[in-house]
């Protein structure tokens, strides 16, 4: 069996065991049912005339039914319950940027700090990944959580996790996506809260240059213009003010209301007029194109910071 190296690995096995079981026991009682049936019922010399032809039995046929469906409810929610613990994250967890590109993966923390095929985290914290793919479909799958999640070009999905072991665990692409798909591997390595503090200090140290997403960010608002249109308070000017929208309701122009989440963000630069918050004209530019998926991140997180 592989490692239960995260909070949801116990969930998961507990489940497929559960189906595991219940359909090897089930295939055992057909088969054995079937034998016996064969043998006791066969025809032969002491024996000459053909059973008796059954029609129906409602009470037999209506108890399976049930007794099926049953089982087959029970699944569906204890899969539906621990689904939604896989897809909501908790409130205070350690985002980390993951950029999948033709063969390889990229981590960017807050800090600007970034790794190429190593992913380091803590041991017993909430981390969620922020992802999105630079070329095609790609799939970040780590076996020994339990989880698997699709990354897609162009928008952002997520995947969060806590992780209960220290040490390496790989991660697969699970999505083919090219000539060394088999060759895009990665690592995550687990530290204790205490090694990840360290290593943390020690690579600010000797990357005092870097520029974290969020300045970068603050960089290309003024640069790209976006501050012509845009406050950074809450007050309108030819678009919203940007201050503290992040992951509140908005009011749109066709009067559905949205969460503005990472991919509100993304979609506003991408194609402005898709969803045109309620009394602003559809006048901004779209930055697909000159703007890098790098450069999309950092506005994006930037856009989180205003609080
Ligand atoms: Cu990336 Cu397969």
């Amino acid at each position: 069996m592989l490692p239960q190296a995260s909070t949801i690995s116990q969930n998961v096995d507990s489940l497929f065991n559960f189906i595991f079981w219940i359909s090897l026991i089930s295939f055992i009682g057909v088969v054995v049912t079937m034998i016996y049936f064969v043998i006791k019922y066969r025809r032969s010399r002491w024996d000459p005339f053909k059973t008796p032809y059954i029609t129906g039995h409602s009470a037999m046929e209506i108890s399976v039914s049930l007794g099926l469906f049953i089982l087959v409810m029970v699944i569906f929610a204890w899969g539906w319950i621990d689904y939604k613990k896989i897809i909501h994250a908790p409130a205070d967890t350690l985002e980390i940027s993951v950029l999948g590109k033709q063969w390889l993966w990229e981590f960017e923390y807050a800090n600007g700090r970034k790794l190429t095929n190593e992913l380091i985290v803590p041991k017993g914290r909430p981390v969620k990944l922020i992802m999105s793919s630079a070329d095609v479909l790609h799939s970040f799958y780590i076996p020994n959580f339990r989880l698997k999640q699709d990354v897609i070009p162009g928008t952002y999905t997520t995947l969060w996790f806590e992780a209960t072991q220290v040490g390496e665990h790989p991660v697969f692409c699970a999505e083919y996506c090219g000539t060394a798909h088999s060759k895009m591997l990665a690592t995550v390595k687990v530290l204790e809260p205490n090694d990840y503090k360290r290593w943390e200090k020690e690579e600010k140290k000797e990357k005092g240059a870097v520029i974290s997403p969020i300045e970068l960010g603050k960089n290309l608002f003024t640069q790209k213009g976006c501050n012509v249109c845009h406050t950074l308070t809450t007050q309108a000017l030819v678009g919203p003010g940007l201050l503290g929208i992040f992951g509140k309701e908005v009011d749109l122009s066709d009067g559905k209301k949205m969460k503005r989440d990472e991919n509100y963000f993304r979609e506003s630069l991408m194609q402005p007029q898709a969803k045109l918050v309620k009394g602003f004209p559809p006048v901004m530019p779209t930055f697909q194109g000159t703007l890098t998926d790098e450069e999309v991140n950092a506005l994006v997180a930037y856009l989180k910071s205003l609080k």
